[in-house]
């Protein structure tokens, strides 16, 4: 279960301390053009080791496709993608070889398969997000050309939540901070943390503009449903909002519904769908990430032998998981927003005949 969506979809492979990673996105339409420096572009904002806000490992997260585009654009075949990973440290890891680290996926994978790649956490690693975001480069792209567009920030980290949303500044950000007024003191959390041996968690606000309305598949494949399954399915998130999402349970109706004129909506509280369907708004999310599980304080746990060791761990790791984290969210909603836009070419017999000139 390595792969996602239904028309447009990918599936990835590779692991944190493997040869490579990568991807193999199908459904691309035949005729987009692919460039791969603006999937590049979107790596180099995901990368490892930029600043002291993110893990030291350096790596270069170089990509190189292997098929599917000929002279610029896509085939309508698959699109293989590589990355190679250039600066594993193994012997880090060493020490974690029979014990499990609190918090990481290695007790449930040790339980699940009875083996496991134990350096820099195999395939439970978030270094195979750098193929989510490859592939959702190539969304991106088909979606740049309807006009729509997919934005992220950190808007909250360690409890201080930013009181506004200024996407515009987030690309300036070494914490793609959404509110410069609380910048510096999510800042200093998060250093107060990493120099405590701790992490911290935060929270990442997507926005989707310029969608239609009409994209979605009721009932099992809502557009709600698929979005949250997408964040979720990030390393570390742990919550997802759509909308005023929790606050809308203790609002009365008259608050929630968004009135309807012949203009469009008077506001947005649902987040931009309705019955798992898209009504033409701004959809709007918010993904919860966790604390980082990987921290250097001494920790109880137990060995595959189920023998109690206290013990620190050694690595490179993100103090904050968000951050890095909102690339991939945004990465993950443009691959939901595309599969979903070809699935809904089949939605009625007048865009069937229109397509077939019947
Ligand atoms: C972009 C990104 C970077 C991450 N970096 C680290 C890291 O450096 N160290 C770590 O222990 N976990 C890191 N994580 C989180 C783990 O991969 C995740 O907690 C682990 O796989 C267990 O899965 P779960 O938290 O979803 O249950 C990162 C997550 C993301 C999204």
């Amino acid at each position: 279960m390595n792969r996602f969506g239904i028309r447009f979809s990918f599936s990835t492979f590779g692991e944190s301390h493997g040869k490579a990673i990568g991807c193999v996105v199908d459904g691309v339409p035949a005729g987009l053009r692919i460039d791969e420096q603006i999937i590049q572009a979107e790596l180099d904002r995901r990368k490892p080791g930029q600043n002291a806000f993110a893990t030291a490992r350096k790596e270069a997260d170089a990509v190189e496709i292997l098929s599917g585009v000929f002279e610029g654009k896509s085939t309508g075949t698959p699109i293989a993608m590589v990355i190679y990973n250039t600066n594993q440290k193994s012997k880090d890891y060493s020490n974690i070889k029979d014990v499990f680290r609190p918090g990481h996926a290695d007790y449930t994978y040790w339980h699940k398969y009875g083996i496991r790649d134990y350096r820099g956490g195999g395939r439970s690693s978030a270094r195979e997000t750098a193929a989510r975001v490859a592939a959702g480069a190539i969304a991106k792209t088909m979606l740049s050309l309807l006009g729509i567009t997919v934005r992220s920030g950190v808007s909250e980290i360690a409890g201080i939540a930013a009181k506004q949303f200024d996407f515009d500044h987030v690309p300036a950000s070494e914490i793609y901070a959404l509110d410069p007024d609380v910048e510096a003191a999510q800042k200093a959390a998060i250093l107060e943390a990493k120099n405590n041996h701790d992490s911290v968690g935060g929270v990442v606000q997507l926005r989707i503009d310029g969608l239609p309305a009409g994209l979605g598949e009721p009932l099992y494949y809502k557009l709600d449903a698929v979005l949250a399954d997408a964040m979720m399915g990030i390393n570390a998130a742990k919550a997802v909002e759509i909308g005023d999402g929790l606050q809308s349970v203790r609002m009365y109706g008259s608050e929630n519904n968004d009135p309807i004129r012949n203009s469009g909506f008077e506001s947005n509280h649902s987040g931009g769908i309705l019955g798992g369907i898209s009504n033409g708004d701004e959809v709007r999310l918010n993904v919860y990430f966790k604390p980082t599980p990987s921290i250097f304080q001494e920790q109880h746990t137990v060995t595959t032998q189920n023998e109690e060791v206290d013990f620190a761990l050694k690595g490179r790791h993100d103090p904050c998981v968000a951050i890095r984290g909102s690339v991939v969210c945004e990465a993950m909603a443009a691959l939901v927003v595309a599969d979903m836009l070809l699935l809904n070419m089949g939605r009625n017999m007048e865009g069937v005949s229109r397509y077939y000139n019947a």
